[in-house]
């Protein structure tokens, strides 16, 4: 159903982790007086990023996930985030740390924030890998981002076209084939 198309490498596994390595001595910082941190990854983009980050914190950790979704399998936000599945754990009065794979228009950050504020953690804090500021339509920020990016349609290191390609070790975006290319 899919037109065809290739992935053009924008950002390699190298350099991905060489930024991780980077961000997880400012998160260190960030949560040196912290007893157990709960690290709140976002599925399932998160999924990759969340496996090679927590492994650069050499603090207490404690791992969780929520599971929200935004695109389904379009190129376009809904604007309607859904809550698929919900944290283990209990927050309140914890450090917590939300990890997610990408900020587009922000809603899905947004919303899951606004969530995880309601039950008065302690400390909340949020790392993207990727953000496309351009395309934004909410106030929402990160704290720490690992790279800024044009407004291409990427995918790779758990991000999905249509939940393909989430396997990818690097960041690449989506260019569609012209008919006499395919
Ligand atoms: C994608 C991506 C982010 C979100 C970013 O998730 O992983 O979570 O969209 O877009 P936004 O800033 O416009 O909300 P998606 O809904 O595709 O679910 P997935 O993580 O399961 O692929
Ligand atoms: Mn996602
Ligand atoms: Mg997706």
């Amino acid at each position: 159903p899919q037109r065809p198309y290739v992935i053009d490498e924008l950002i390699s596994a190298k350099a991905i982790a060489a930024r991780i390595e980077a961000l997880s001595r400012a998160i260190k910082t960030e949560f040196k007086d912290t007893d157990k941190l709960v690290v709140v990854g976002l599925l399932r983009g998160s999924f990759v990023f969340i496996a090679d980050l927590v492994r650069e914190l050499d603090l207490p950790v404690e791992v969780d996930f929520l599971e929200a979704s935004s695109y389904g399998d379009g190129m376009e936000s809904s604007r309607e985030v859904r809550i698929l599945k919900d944290i283990r754990g209990q927050i309140e009065g914890r450090d917590v740390l939300v990890v997610e794979d990408i900020i587009d228009t922000g809603f899905t950050l947004e919303h899951v924030l606004h969530l995880l504020q309601s039950r008065k953690p302690r400390k909340l804090r949020t790392i993207a890998l990727l953000d496309k500021p351009t395309r934004r339509e909410t106030g929402v920020k990160a704290d720490w981002i690992g790279f800024e990016i044009p407004d291409e349609f990427v995918v790779g290191y758990g991000i999905d076209f249509a939940q393909r390609n989430r396997n990818l070790p690097f960041i690449g975006c989506v260019r569609f084939l012209a008919e006499n290319e395919a």
